[in-house]
């Protein structure tokens, strides 16, 4: 067989395998970006020893277990404290003054990963003394990472990086207060979790979370085919109250989406937009 019915066959296999998931669990990857998709099966079909992709099929329709694997392989949870700092620079001078008119706050980190950004976020919204006024939402499909993000517990490997980027990001104080650290965690004090709520929610499956004012989607619809990330930017928009910020990650953009004129651009670099009135 040519190596071109090789890559077609694959092709084939991995249709039926993203159908078998999502009839079985009901987690949907079709329209994930197919290049990042293949990739992952291909790593799954090797770690468990299989020779392809239909071999996979049948280990995770007969065996939760594998499936459960091939889900963290699916999902990418790479994160970090003050992740792009000049983002949360320009949050403080261009958002937050806007969100100080508000008596009440709500605010949705969706894709939240292990919730650095999350806990970031909180301690900037203390900075500003809006903490104790919002109401912050922070969800994932995966739910390991959900069960981590809960915690606030990070490894202190990372420390002197998310030092840095807090003090990049216009930090006010000292990092250190925020934590107290053993020999391998940095634990996050718990005040700034006091109105956090963790759950599960896919982004793909799932339909409107809550009505917010800002919602943080960062680094999650790279992994979508445009047509996902335009179902899934529509649902950010349905989900946001008018005059409320969507911030997505530097490499996301509303180009594609048909909801682009139904925001005005706040930062261009840094991916902030605010839904207008209409
Ligand atoms: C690269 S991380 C980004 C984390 C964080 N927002 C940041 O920018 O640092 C992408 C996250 O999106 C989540 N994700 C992928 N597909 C999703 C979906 N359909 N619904 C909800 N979350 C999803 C993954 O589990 C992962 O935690």
């Amino acid at each position: 067989m040519g190596e071109k019915e090789d890559v077609n066959i694959e092709n084939i296999e991995l249709e039926l395998l993203l159908q078998a998931i999502f009839l079985q669990y009901g987690y949907d990857f079709r329209e994930y970006s197919r290049a990042h998709v293949k990739r992952r099966v291909k790593h799954r079909v090797a770690q468990e020893g299989l020779r392809s992709i239909s071999e996979l099929q049948n280990e995770i329709l007969h065996r939760p277990e594998v499936f459960d694997r091939l889900v963290r392989d699916l999902s990418i949870n790479v994160t970090e404290m003050f992740r792009n700092p000049d983002f949360y620079k320009s949050v403080r001078k261009k958002v937050i003054p806007v969100l100080k008119t508000y008596p009440y706050l709500k605010i949705w980190h969706a894709g939240c990963a292990t919730g650095e950004e999350v806990f970031s976020f909180a301690i900037l919204l203390h900075e500003e003394g809006l903490l104790e006024r919002t109401q912050i939402y922070a969800t994932d499909f995966n739910p390991y990472v959900i069960e981590q993000a809960r915690k606030g517990i990070f490894p202190i490997r990372y420390i002197k990086e998310y030092t840095a980027n807090y003090q990049k990001a216009g930090g006010r104080e000292s990092f250190s207060d925020y934590y107290h650290a053993n020999d391998e965690w940095v634990i996050f004090n718990k005040n700034l979790s006091k109105n956090m709520i963790f759950a599960e929610h896919n982004l793909v499956t799932d339909g409107v979370f809550a009505e917010v004012n800002m919602i943080v989607c960062r680094n999650v619809l790279i992994y979508f085919n445009r047509e996902l990330q335009n179902k899934v930017l529509h649902l950010l928009h349905e989900s946001l109250v008018t005059g409320g910020f969507l911030a997505l990650g530097t490499k996301e953009s509303l180009m594609f989406s048909s909801d682009e004129k139904k925001y005005k651009v706040i930062d261009a670099k840094q991916k902030i937009f605010k839904k207008k009135y209409e």
